[in-house]
């Protein structure tokens, strides 16, 4: 893939891992290093090589929000022109799945980036929190959106109000996180859990996150009807002939993703 400055990309057994890489800003999101993320993530879901996208974080921190000196003078017109956060908007249309291996500090834009993938592990010692109310602003990247159909009005409003961290076993029980996981394994684990993925017929994952997607923001009847749909389009693909004969036949099945 073209060379990145900011983020360090690689493929293994079909997993695509892309390293958010500055960490002496603590992988502090500056806009040309979010663009770098998309333009990554968009190009390993055109790659028949990869079947699942992981992201994490160099250094003591997943990321410790949006690059402050980036914005500290920017006005509200420079925003309209730039409109930076049309480049996150792109993660929502991202059809493989994202993993995201979470550590140390993951604030702010970097926790907006973490709830924006699809299932988040985390170390044992993370932070979260969104600390923009201590800078006079608040998240602008889906952070308000997104904690609040995850926690609910109240419970978001405190922490979003306050800007208090909160710990990694507080969100496993918020439901944010998937797993915690001893930090020295994080990386280990969720490659474990990205694998295990990459083997499921890519098909069905697409079309199961697409109709889970649907279940957070349309009503019941709506999610069911894609939900049918996609059930009988899985019937139009190879792979749904090979897990069923696979069944009859006792044998292990091997999906092609057609
Ligand atoms: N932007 C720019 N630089 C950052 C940064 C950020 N968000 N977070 C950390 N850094 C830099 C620090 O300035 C420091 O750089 P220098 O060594 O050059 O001084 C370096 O990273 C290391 O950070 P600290 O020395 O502060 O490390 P620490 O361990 O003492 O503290 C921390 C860690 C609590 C995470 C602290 O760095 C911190 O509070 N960072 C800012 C967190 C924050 O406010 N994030 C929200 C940003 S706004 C946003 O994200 C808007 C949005 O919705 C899109």
């Amino acid at each position: 893939m073209s060379d990145f400055s900011f983020i360090k990309t690689s493929v293994d057994e079909q997993v695509a891992t892309i390293v958010l890489n500055r960490p002496k800003v603590l992988n502090a999101l500056n806009r040309p290093m979010v663009t770098e993320i998309i333009t990554a993530m968009e190009a390993f879901d055109k790659d028949e090589a990869v079947k699942v996208i992981l992201l994490r974080g160099e250094g003591r921190a997943f990321a410790a929000g949006a690059d402050i000196d980036e914005m500290a003078n920017d006005g509200p017109i420079d925003f309209e022109l730039l409109n930076p956060f049309a480049e996150w908007d792109k993660i929502n249309f991202i059809k493989k799945p994202i993993l995201c291996a979470a550590h140390g500090f993951v604030l702010g834009g970097g926790f907006e980036l973490a709830l924006a993938c699809d299932m988040m592990f985390a170390a044992e010692n993370t932070s979260f929190g969104f600390p923009e109310v201590t800078l006079g602003v608040m998240p602008g990247a889906g952070g308000t959106q997104r904690l609040t159909k995850l926690l609910g009005k109240t419970k978001a409003l405190h922490w979003l109000w306050t800007g208090d961290k909160f710990s990694a076993k507080d969100a496993l029980d918020y439901g944010i996180v998937n797993r915690l996981i001893a930090p020295e394994l994080l990386q280990e684990e969720t490659e474990a859990y990205a694998r295990r993925l990459a083997n499921q017929p890519p098909l069905s994952l697409r079309l199961i996150k697409e109709a889970v997607n649907k279940a957070v923001d349309h009503p019941l009847e709506e999610g069911m009807q894609l939900e049918r749909k996609n059930f009988y389009l899985l019937f139009a693909s190879e792979d749904q002939k090979e897990g069923m004969n696979a069944f009859l036949e006792k044998r292990r099945p091997n999906f092609k993703g057609k």
